[in-house]
């Protein structure tokens, strides 16, 4: 190993050697950390205790913020959508779209920014609809939508003029990162609207708008997004050749025209027309889901081509499609109900698959493709040893969370209400530790990352002096 200083006439080699039209230069690129950071931030002091919170408020156990539930629930659902879910996945699209595209990282003076605009809106809705009433609260709950209309609308800008000036070839995950980003600017006019209504309404939006607007966000802004990083590699983990385009195509449409019938359903129309909408979104969505989950990701199998140790992060992946497909035969079910009888329908299938899609899709699938894809967790990858307890714990107060929520949802006019809300207090609790764990497993990996990167730099014979 040499330890020389850099001297006069040493060449500097600047990465990469190889220069052509499709090499993007090696630059690093680590701002994606603030947003997982500030999505952990949003998710354990935000979303996953409100929810704790409110199901013991709603069971009647306590009646702290009893006065203020119907906000309290729909800063609990934001709080993890804008929060949880919209930080996560802004920040995943950003840093990992221009590497798909073949295009150079978006610059920190982008990322950054919207990062901010984006944690203020989450944050500031949270404790908008949080707090006692009042003219403060209304306030705050319409900033808080400005930020958040900007800092969505950059999100979908920044990915639009990442792929329109990328690599053009025809592979699927375009055309879902197209929609994603075409439905990131939707939200951002739906989160102004949203927070214009709640501002008149006692920091209350609406809620028919506020529910078509989380199917719109979860199924179109986040679903596209989950599955063009999905299609782009989880077959691959499994073994599986990726999926083509055409085979993508079919349910990919099911799933965009779900969800913009869901967002169409709160047009001013005839009451029965509108539930009808709204149930045909949900059905074509739920069917869109169901496809996709075994063709994009995975339902079953061995992740035979990662090492040991990232195995254990696979199984997220599993857990996540598997309730994808459930989500989407519930959503099926509730949506075809509805689109015959013209009214509400299925209150227990749409809760159920709401919170299937929240800790399934977005909560498994954040946990798992972290571990799998972000380069913080790259030297945890090739480590020998097998998964920890801390992993096998996080694991099952995860998959606990999400069997007991889902039924909670299910035994919606089968069980009292008070029972049932202690299920979904339970559920709470088992994945507030489980993220907890994670989190943990997070500030860990980012703590590491420098000795690791010295270590291996001095393992390949390079000595931190000599690298540029
Ligand atoms: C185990 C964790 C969770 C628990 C215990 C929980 C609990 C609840 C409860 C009790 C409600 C109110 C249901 C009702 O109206 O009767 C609710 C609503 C909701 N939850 Fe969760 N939840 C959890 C996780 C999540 C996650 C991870 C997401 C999304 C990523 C999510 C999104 C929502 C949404 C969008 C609503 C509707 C809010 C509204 O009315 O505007 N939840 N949740």
């Amino acid at each position: 190993m040499t330890t020389r200083r850099p001297q006069q006439g040493d060449f500097q080699i600047e990465p990469p050697v190889a220069r052509h039209a499709d090499v993007v230069p090696a630059v690093e690129d680590r701002s994606y950390i603030v947003f997982v950071l500030g999505a952990l931030v949003m998710a354990l002091l935000g979303g996953f205790l409100l929810s704790v919170v409110i199901s013991l408020s709603l069971s009647g156990t306590i009646s702290w913020g009893e006065e203020r539930l119907p906000q309290m629930t729909q800063a609990h659902g934001w709080a993890q959508l804008q929060g949880w879910a919209g930080l996560f996945v802004a920040g995943m699209a950003l840093r990992l779209m221009p590497r798909f595209a073949g295009r150079p990282p978006i610059r920190t003076n982008v990322t950054l920014p919207v990062f901010v605009l984006l944690f203020f809106a989450a944050a500031g809705r949270a404790v908008a609809q949080s707090s006692p009433a009042g003219t403060a609260a209304e306030t705050l709950l319409l900033l808080a939508g400005l930020a958040g209309s900007a800092g969505c609308a950059a999100v979908g800008i920044a990915v639009g003029y990442t792929l329109a000036r990328g690599r053009k070839r025809p592979e699927p995950w375009r055309y879902f990162a197209w929609a994603g980003a075409a439905w990131w600017l939707v939200w951002a006019a739906m989160v102004l609207i949203a927070a214009i209504e709640g501002a008149r309404n006692d920091a209350f939006v609406p809620a028919r708008l506020d529910d078509a607007m989380a199917w719109a966000v979860m199924l179109g802004a986040v679903g596209n997004f989950v599955f063009s990083v999905q299609s782009r590699s989880v077959p691959v983990f499994f073994g599986r050749r990726l999926p083509s385009r055409r085979k993508l195509a079919a349910p990919g449409a099911l799933l965009n025209i779900g969800a913009l019938l869901a967002i169409a359903s709160r047009l001013p129309l005839h009451g029965p027309v509108r539930e009808r909408l709204l149930g045909a979104g949900l059905a074509l969505a739920g069917l869109g889901l169901l496809w996709l989950a075994p063709v994009a990701g995975s339902l079953w199998g061995e992740a035979k081509r990662l090492r040991p140790r990232a195995r254990a992060a696979a199984r997220y992946v599993l857990a996540a499609n598997v309730s994808v497909a459930l989500a989407g035969v519930l959503l099926a079910w509730a949506g075809a109900n509805s689109l015959i009888s013209g009214e509400f329908e299925s209150f227990a299938a749409r809760d159920a698959a709401r919170h299937a899609l929240g800790l399934g899709m977005i909560t498994m699938l954040i946990i798992g493709m972290a571990q799998l894809v972000s380069p913080v967790f790259a030297l945890e990858r090739a480590e020998a040893r097998p998964a920890g307890l801390e992993d096998h714990l996080a694991w099952w107060s995860l998959v606990a969370a999400i069997v007991l929520r889902v039924a909670a949802g299910l035994a919606y006019g089968h069980m009292d209400s008070e029972p049932r809300m202690h299920i979904a207090a339970a559920a709470g609790v088992l994945a507030w530790l489980g993220l907890g764990m994670f989190a943990f497993s997070v500030a860990r990996a980012v703590r590491k990352e420098p000795r690791m990167k010295a270590l291996l730099a001095s393992a390949a014979g390079v000595s931190e002096t000599e690298r540029p």
